[in-house]
């Protein structure tokens, strides 16, 4: 069955890295399928070009961040358009399979895509670098190697406190539960989602990454660069022979 992998996107300086980096991942990923979603009105020509490029099966769509939640001050939902662009397209197209929402700058280990291809309903592991506590995380008995809760740096009162490259959901199950959904709440997109796949409880997540006790993906964070128009080669180089010339 095919592995859907979710990934919102939005320009930057830093995009045409992240997605190239992610799509080189992608690429020793058998069985793949990478929904690109952009937050924007229309697909944008560096994008297209980049996923024609690498070859790899994908969809590119796009779902833009509503105005109310781009215009307000603090924390933003984040890719959540995209992510639920990303739901109706599975309901509409998949019939079976797993899904993964994987952020386009987050740091993959091949092998956690082969591990999430048995999700039955829902599989859980852990993320590396997410928080101040280092590690979000299923905590597992050493004794008995079952489920006991969660670590995270913070719980904030979630019923899952799980990042969200730490979980990954079949389609058939996504196909049981019609209405779940991503909700636009910073910092509860997670949960939200996950109580929205109710009747779901934390004691039935599947645990991947050898019951929960390997780092497979690390939610790293590309440094900011200094705000810079889309690089125009062309320019770029008249630009610097214009240089060499004086
Ligand atoms: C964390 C979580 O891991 C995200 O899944 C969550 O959406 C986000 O926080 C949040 O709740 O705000 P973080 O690394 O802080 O992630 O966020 P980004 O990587 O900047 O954004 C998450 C995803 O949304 C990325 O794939 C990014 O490309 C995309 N994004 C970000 C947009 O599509 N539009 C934006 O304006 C910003
Ligand atoms: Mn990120």
């Amino acid at each position: 069955a095919t592995l859907y992998v979710v990934t919102p996107t939005y320009r930057r300086p830093e995009q045409e890295a992240e997605l190239t980096r992610m799509a080189q991942t992608l690429l020793l990923v058998r069985n793949v399928r990478w929904i690109v979603i952009e937050d924007a009105k229309a697909p944008s020509k560096p994008v297209a070009k980049l996923l024609q490029r690498f070859g790899l099966p994908y969809e590119h769509l796009t779902a833009a961040m509503p105005e109310q939640y781009r215009k307000k001050k603090g924390p933003k939902p984040k890719g959540v358009a995209q992510r639920n662009r990303g739901l109706q397209w599975l309901r509409a197209n998949a019939r079976e399979g797993v899904f993964y929402f994987a952020d386009d700058d987050n740091t993959y280990d091949v092998s956690i895509f082969e591990e999430i291809r048995t999700t039955k309903r829902v599989s859980m592991w852990p993320v590396g670098l997410c928080t101040k506590a280092g590690l979000s995380t299923p905590v597992v008995s050493t004794a008995t190697g079952a489920f006991v809760g969660f670590h995270d740096g913070w719980i904030g009162g979630r019923k899952f406190p799980v990042d969200m490259a730490g979980f990954a959901v079949s389609v058939q199950f996504l196909h049981q539960r019609p209405k779940a959904q991503m909700p636009y709440s910073p910092g509860f997109e997670e949960d939200g989602f996950l109580r929205s796949l109710a009747p779901f409880e934390p004691k039935e997540i599947e645990l991947k990454a050898d019951n929960c006790t390997k780092v497979l993906v690390w939610h790293t964070q590309t440094k900011a660069n200094a705000p810079s128009p889309p690089l125009d080669m062309a320019k770029y180089n008249q630009t610097n022979l214009a240089v060499l010339k004086t």
